[in-house]
Parts: C-alpha cells; structure tokens; sequence
C-alpha cells in the first residue's frame, strides 16, 4: 500500500519484522547491535491508528486489570480482525496490519476510560506508535520510549507485552 500513513518512528530500531532475524539475535544476545536511535523529530499520525469504538467493538484478548507500566491505571487490551486470532495463540511476529490497543481507565472495574495507546503494524513490518486521549485524539508523544521499553522487556514477542 502506497497511501500508508508514514510510520512514527522508522529506523531499523524500532523495526519488529524480521522476527526471525530479531529473535536470532536475541539468542545469541547480540541485540544490542540493532540499536539505534529514532528519527529526532518523529512525524505524528495525524488520526488516529484505530476508532474510538475499538474500546468496545474490538475483541478484548487481554480482560481489565492493574497495570504494570503505570501505577494508578487500569487497563483492557483488544486487538482489531488481524491481529486478534494470532495473538490469542501467541503466534509471533504478529501479521502486517494488526493494531493492539490498550484501553486505559482510572477504576478498577474499567468503566471510566482516560485513554488510549496503540500499535499499528505497517505495510513495511514496522510498529506505529501512538497514545492518544479517552476520545482517540491523538496526543504528542516520544515513540522513541515507547520501543526503549517494548524492545527492552518484550523483543521476543514482537515487541507485545501483555501475552495471553
Ligand atoms: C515503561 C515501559 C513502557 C513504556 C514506556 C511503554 N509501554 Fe506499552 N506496555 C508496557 C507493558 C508492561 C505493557 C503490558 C500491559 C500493562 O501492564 O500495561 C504494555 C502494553 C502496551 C500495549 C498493549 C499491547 C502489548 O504490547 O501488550 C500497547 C498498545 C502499548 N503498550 C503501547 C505503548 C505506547 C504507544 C507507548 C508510548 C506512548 C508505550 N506503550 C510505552 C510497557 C511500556
């Protein structure tokens, strides 16, 4: 697809394809020779990478519980039609298209939402990034940190944290 928006960050870096060439490496635990750094001024989507319904409409692969990545926040994954049958069965890399997003609330019952953050897998195997407000406005951000910490804890799994 040429009409792809152009992804927010696009250096080998935050690349997840090659998952064979990525997990390779991991074994032999020489994965720091991909890292690189992202594009300084990385170009924002200008919408966001999936509609606000997602939250409801989308199946949930990962039900409401406390996050580890931020104190305070509870949160809900739901995958769109690509993504949701690969990642249920934890099928690595995930397939070109898919979008994971993580429904962020402020309750414990995920019934108050505050906002969103999602992955987009891009026509060129990259990972989008993108967080955006509880009404899907998308919200300025670093990708850069999004991938330092999915790549850190997550590379071995396509850079997806939350494994069913
Ligand atoms: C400090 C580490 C860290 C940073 C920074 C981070 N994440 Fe995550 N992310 C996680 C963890 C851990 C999970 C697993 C769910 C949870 O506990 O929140 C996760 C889950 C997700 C998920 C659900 C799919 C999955 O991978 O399991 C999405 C989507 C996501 N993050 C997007 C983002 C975006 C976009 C950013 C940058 C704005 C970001 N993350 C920054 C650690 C991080």
């Amino acid at each position: 697809m040429t009409t792809e928006r152009r992804p927010a960050c696009s250096l080998p870096d935050c690349r997840s394809i090659a998952g064979f060439a990525v997990r390779a490496l991991v074994v032999t635990g020489s994965v720091g020779g991909l890292v690189g750094g992202c594009d300084a001024a990385p170009a924002l989507a200008p919408a966001a990478l999936f509609p606000v319904a997602a939250a409801t409409d989308w199946q949930e692969v990962r039900s409401c519980r406390f996050s580890v990545e931020h104190d305070g926040v509870h949160i809900r994954v739901v995958a769109d039609a690509v993504a949701a049958t690969p990642y249920l069965a934890a099928q690595y890399p995930l397939p070109v298209g898919s979008r994971v997003v993580k429904v962020e609330y402020d309750d414990a019952k995920c019934s108050h939402r505050v906002g969103f953050t999602a992955m987009r897998k891009s026509s060129a195997g990259l990972w989008e990034w993108q967080r955006t407000d509880a009404n899907a406005g998308v919200q300025a951000m670093d990708p850069a940190r999004c991938v330092g910490c999915h790549k850190a804890a997550c590379v071995a799994t396509d850079f997806v944290c939350t494994h069913p």
